[in-house]
């Protein structure tokens, strides 16, 4: 299925960062990774009727619709709409630790219960014809990983879902913020190496302080199937996705970082026609240029100046010229 193959690469589901914007600047510079939306909950789908979580434009595939709940007739519902909006995969997150989402049994917490996750795989499968996955932690607050794990992915697998995202590393469900819960429990690559041992057959990407694409690339060559790059995407995502194409997928070329903040313009035109705010989209190209010269002046040209209310496309145009002209530029 060619989805598992962008999975190759993809770039993680991060609330308030890959929003739809984000996304769309993401596929100009790479366009065969795998792009998440934000976690949206079952329940603001079916019972709110927030539709609008599920528009994205088209030039966004192939792109996955990640879902909270953890109520199989809710998800099931919820996949559906999903489908029906044209996402090329659902995906249930087992790996939030926020508060509010323990609060309405989302989550991390799910990986207590792999029971209930795999009757929601199978509900949610059953309700469309799109990949369904899974993304999970290697366990939660005193789980030992070794156990937990194979146990969770064996239930999803016999659930029927084919393809997990495994982030290396427990979430404790007590006493850590969700962001502590990124970086604070140690990471275990090995612990994922060793599952796609056990599980030849499901299709397995890592996740969790993946920062560069030889890093990926060592994961893949090792006998992953796929790796998720979150963090790093965001902040430095020339350095992830400009040669994804070519390094990860072996087809396509470089993608080129002035050339893609100025295809842009028209997306940000268009925003602004439609009555939306420049920094809305370029809050999320503030990394673009990270690591060359003139970095800090696109930066700070756009953090500072793309909140005014008349701000336009002609500041990217000012910021780009910073790039251009800083000393040392064309030796990048
Ligand atoms: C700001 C932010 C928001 C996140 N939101 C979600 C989310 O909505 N769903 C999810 O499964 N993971 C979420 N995550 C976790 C990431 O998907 C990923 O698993 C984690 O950051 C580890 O990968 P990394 O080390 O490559 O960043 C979020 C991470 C960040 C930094």
């Amino acid at each position: 299925m060619q989805i598992n193959q962008n999975a190759r690469l993809s770039v993680a589901p991060m609330m308030d960062w890959t929003d739809r914007h984000c996304r769309y600047f993401h596929r100009l510079l790479s366009r065969q990774s795998l792009l998440y939306t934000e976690m949206v909950t079952a329940p603001a789908l079916v019972r709110g009727g927030a539709m609008h979580l599920l528009e994205f434009d088209p030039a966004e595939h192939p792109v996955a619709l990640q879902l909270g709940g953890s109520d199989p007739q809710e998800l099931s519902q919820a996949a559906r709409l999903g489908a029906d909006a044209g996402y090329d995969e659902i995906n249930l997150n087992c790996g939030c630790p926020s508060d509010r989402v323990q609060s309405g049994t989302f989550g991390a917490v799910l990986m207590k219960d792999s029971a209930l996750v795999s009757e929601c795989v199978a509900a949610m499968i059953e309700a469309s014809d799109v990949e369904v996955t899974v993304k999970c932690r290697i366990g939660v607050d005193d789980q030992d990983p070794d156990q937990v794990l194979p146990e969770f992915l064996s239930r999803v697998a016999a659930a029927g879902c084919r393809r997990v995202i495994i982030h290396a590393r427990k979430a404790w469900l007590q006493g850590l913020s969700p962001k502590e819960n990124r970086d604070v429990p140690p990471l275990d690559h090995d612990l994922v190496l060793r599952m796609k041992a056990l599980f030849p057959g499901l299709h397995i990407s890592i996740n969790g302080g993946i920062t560069s694409l030889d890093q990926a690339r060592g994961f893949l060559e090792a006998g992953l199937d796929g790796v998720m790059v979150g963090r790093a995407a965001y902040h430095h995502p020339a350095e992830i996705l400009c040669a994804a194409d070519r390094v990860i997928f072996g087809a396509g070329s470089d993608s080129d970082p002035v050339e893609v903040a100025r295809a842009m313009i028209p997306y940000i035109k268009a925003h602004i026609a439609a009555g939306g705010r420049l920094h809305q989209v370029t809050r999320h190209m503030l990394g673009l240029f990270a690591g060359r010269p003139g970095a800090r002046a696109w930066r700070r040209i756009l953090s500072e100046g793309a909140h005014r209310p008349d701000a336009g496309p002609k500041l990217l145009e000012q910021g780009l010229e910073q790039i251009e002209l800083a000393p040392g530029a064309t030796a990048v």
